[in-house]
């Protein structure tokens, strides 16, 4: 069976984070993904949060899946000549440097067209044209710059980042979106085009019901947040806690036995009341006129969520689930890094795959979310420093006279 993008060849740049995870996609989705290293040094987080010496870090394993790997000293000369005949081979060109490293190399995008006008060029940047455009991003700053950590948290508390990483593998999804839309384009025009993403415009993008309520807050109180009615609105969009982001209530509650992940989170919609009631003992509160509608439970929801606190505290967060989920109350428990690892379903649709690595033996790793019916996903390993350097220049047309000299010059 064909893979979705077989024959497709991607001179993969990138490297941290946010790239990388753009590259895995398409290298799921069956592009071939060269990806090109620091002679000696490779990708910085090969060596990165190391849990074993000597060995490839998950952080990076667990980022460059189905990929091959060539050194390159793409600022050598002849690193150079070798950069230039991969942009000639290759169907898009993609990285995530400080902004103006690759013109700094001397590959501008002029110059890249240049060379191959068919070529689709892709670039993760922390900011877009403005007055942050030359900072270098990582995770956090762009959590911060996007909207995400003003609106996280508890409302007398600080701003919070997630531990999703909505700036790096989010940014990384938008622009395999856009490389696949340029891929589409290209079979018409015949053209390849620039494919950027900021950091923040991809954050912000995830943000878009924060925006939302900052216009909404012009017009009154958000009241579906647990500032509204007992707190205070300022001008701008407060944090909210736990509460659910669209027109329903929603908290996370304690279970039993109480540990750090022992939560289920409890949304409550009109036809749930009755149900949920039922469950907790408190029929008396069914047709109650201080309880009975939305309107009526809206300026205590927190005393309503403690409500049906006292009763999920006695049960675990699966009981919750089992208990709830047939009466139509959606609820999820709050589940733990470790559960997801050992949870079969997962395992079995291989969105949690397990993966051999010569040097590392098996690990855990999150296998292709996105499922194709035709064209399935295989997680690979991913590639050890320079492993296929020779392999890839002998099909740029290298002779191993070629190679040896290359390897010679430390160009590769
Ligand atoms: C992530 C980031 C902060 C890291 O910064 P950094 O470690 O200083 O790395 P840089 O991107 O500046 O690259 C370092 C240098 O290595 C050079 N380099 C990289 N690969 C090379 C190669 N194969 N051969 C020769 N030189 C190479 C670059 O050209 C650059 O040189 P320059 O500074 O002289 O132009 C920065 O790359 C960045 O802001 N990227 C865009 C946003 C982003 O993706 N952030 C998320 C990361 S998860």
């Amino acid at each position: 069976m064909a893979r979705a993008l077989e024959g497709v060849r991607i001179l993969d740049m990138t490297h941290v984070q946010s790239g990388p995870t753009c590259t895995q996609l398409l290298a799921w989705f069956g592009a071939d993904v060269i990806k090109v290293e620091r002679p000696g040094v490779g990708d910085a987080t090969r060596g990165q949060l190391r849990d074993v010496p000597d060995v490839d870090s998950l952080y990076f394993t667990m980022l460059n899946h189905n990929k091959r790997s060539i050194t390159l000293n793409t600022k050598s000369e002849h690193g150079k000549q070798i950069f230039t005949d991969l942009i000639k081979h290759c169907d898009v060109m993609v990285e995530n440097f400080a902004p103006g490293a690759l013109d700094r190399m001397g590959f501008t995008w002029e110059r890249i067209q240049q060379i191959n006008p068919r070529m689709i060029y892709a670039s993760v940047k922390g900011f877009g044209p403005g007055p942050y455009q030359d900072c270098k991003v990582y995770e956090n700053v762009a959590q911060c710059t996007g909207g995400s950590a003003s609106t996280t948290g508890f409302d007398d508390g600080p701003p919070l980042v997630t531990g999703a990483q909505i700036g790096d593998s989010g940014t990384g999804l938008h622009l395999a979106l856009g490389i696949v839309t340029a891929l589409f384009h290209r079979e018409r025009s015949g053209r390849g085009q620039r494919v950027t993403c900021a950091m923040q415009d991809g954050v912000l993008n995830l943000c878009r019901v924060k925006l939302r309520d900052q216009q909404r807050l012009k017009h009154g109180p958000l009241r579906e947040y647990p500032q509204y009615p007992n707190g205070t609105f300022s001008d701008s969009v407060p944090r909210a806690g736990n509460a659910s982001g669209g027109g329903q209530p929603g908290w996370a509650l304690r279970c039993a036995p109480g540990g750090p992940d022992d939560y289920i989170y409890v949304i409550i919609q009109p036809p749930g009341w009755e149900p949920l009631m039922k469950v907790i003992g408190r029929e008396d509160l069914i047709e109650h006129p201080d309880w009975a509608t939305p309107a009526a439970r809206l300026p205590k929801l927190d005393q309503c969520f403690a409500l049906i606190e006292e009763w999920t505290k006695t049960k675990t967060k699966f009981e919750v689930m089992e208990t709830l989920n047939p009466l139509n109350v959606p609820c999820g428990p709050i589940l733990s890094m470790k559960e997801l690892a050992e949870e079969p379903s997962l395992r079995e649709t291989g969105t949690v795959v397990e993966v051999d690595h010569p040097t590392r033996g098996a690990y855990l790793s999150v296998g292709n979310p996105i499922k194709l019916s035709d064209s399935p996903s295989e997680v690979k390993r991913s590639p050890l420093l320079g492993e296929h350097t020779d392999e890839v220049l002998a099909e740029l047309g290298y002779s191993q006279a070629d190679i040896a000299t290359a390897k010679a010059e430390g160009a590769v």
